[in-house]
């Protein structure tokens, strides 16, 4: 059977593809339109970065580490797309406020509403090593991407920006630009995986939601790797094999900064570095894993 291309599973959005099969028009547009208010709380992620671990903490935050919410609704629903096709049949204009909201779309992917009304927004970041590792993975498990090809194969086209969502550069150094920040809160994987607790301070504090130390203890405990995988409304396991297929490999894989070592080879991590040197030199910040 012949594989599918990026041209066939994938639709072009502002440059960027989108897999066909959870992006339609129709929800593009409802995002194009989609109201913002204030204080919405959009959680920002490059995929493989740390979304599904934020769908996990924001909400514990919000509830004041009440755990019903991520126990009892799928981390899709409780914390929405706002681009894909199933955010259009949530009714999100009636959900009360503050609403949750995650987007994978790059800085100049946002819409006029949300430059308007600038709601608050969490930016996650993750080494693009381990971003692409992990990539690499999901893509062989997810049958709506394109199966990724050899390691080699998927690396070219994951610097060059031929996966889904776009290049990874283009991504952080967008939103590490954007124009005004006092709404934008950036934070990093490896920030949360040194000190899972201090990251939860962080973003409480960011959230206006003040927290005891033993809150801020429990909240982050539930959310730490080994734990939160056993929570089946947020490690991918309700999603249908033909979808996700954990048997391949599993959604919430390792867990860890770093296993990116223990894939590339020598030759791709030097071509990766020389790729990463040249893409962020005009970059003044220095990210953790620098
Ligand atoms: P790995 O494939 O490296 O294990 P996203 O949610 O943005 O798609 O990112 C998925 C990555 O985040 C996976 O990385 C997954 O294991 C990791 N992840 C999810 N929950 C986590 C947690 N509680 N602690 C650490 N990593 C987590």
């Amino acid at each position: 059977v012949a594989e599918m291309t990026e041209e066939e599973m994938y639709a072009t959005y502002k440059g960027v593809y989108l897999p066909k099969v959870v992006h339609s028009s129709e929800s593009l547009k409802y995002y194009e339109e989609f109201s913002f208010r204030p204080d919405d709380i959009l959680i920002v992620t490059y995929p493989k970065s740390g979304t599904t671990w934020m769908q996990e903490i924001v909400p514990l935050i919000m509830s004041q580490g009440d755990p019903e919410l991520v126990d009892t609704v799928p981390n899709w629903d409780r914390v929405p797309w706002l681009e894909e096709t199933r955010a259009c049949n949530l009714n999100l204009d009636q959900r009360p406020s503050p609403r949750v909201f995650i987007t994978h779309f790059q800085y100049n992917m946002m819409s006029t509403g949300f430059f308007k009304v600038k709601p608050r927004v969490i930016y996650v970041m993750r080494n693009p090593r381990d971003v692409f590792t992990s990539y690499f993975h999901f893509s062989g498990m997810a049958s709506y991407l394109v199966t990724p090809g050899t390691q080699t194969e998927f690396l070219h086209k994951f610097l060059d920006g031929k996966a889904i969502f776009g290049s990874w550069f283009d991504h952080v150094k967008g939103w590490m630009s954007a124009a005004e920040q006092q709404h934008i809160m950036y934070i990093s994987y490896e920030e949360m995986i040194l000190d899972l607790e201090a990251s939860v301070t962080r973003i409480a504090q960011f959230l206006d939601t003040p927290l005891d130390s033993e809150m801020k203890r429990k909240i982050a405990e539930r959310c730490v790797f080994k734990n939160m995988k056993k929570n089946k409304m947020s490690n991918y396991s309700l999603v249908p094999s033909e979808f996700m297929d954990p048997n391949v490999s599993e959604f919430l894989r390792k867990g860890i900064a770093g296993d990116w070592k223990n894939h590339l080879t020598v030759a791709e991590a030097d071509y990766f570095d020389e790729f990463y040197r040249k893409k962020m030199q005009d970059v003044k910040y220095t990210f953790v894993w620098d």
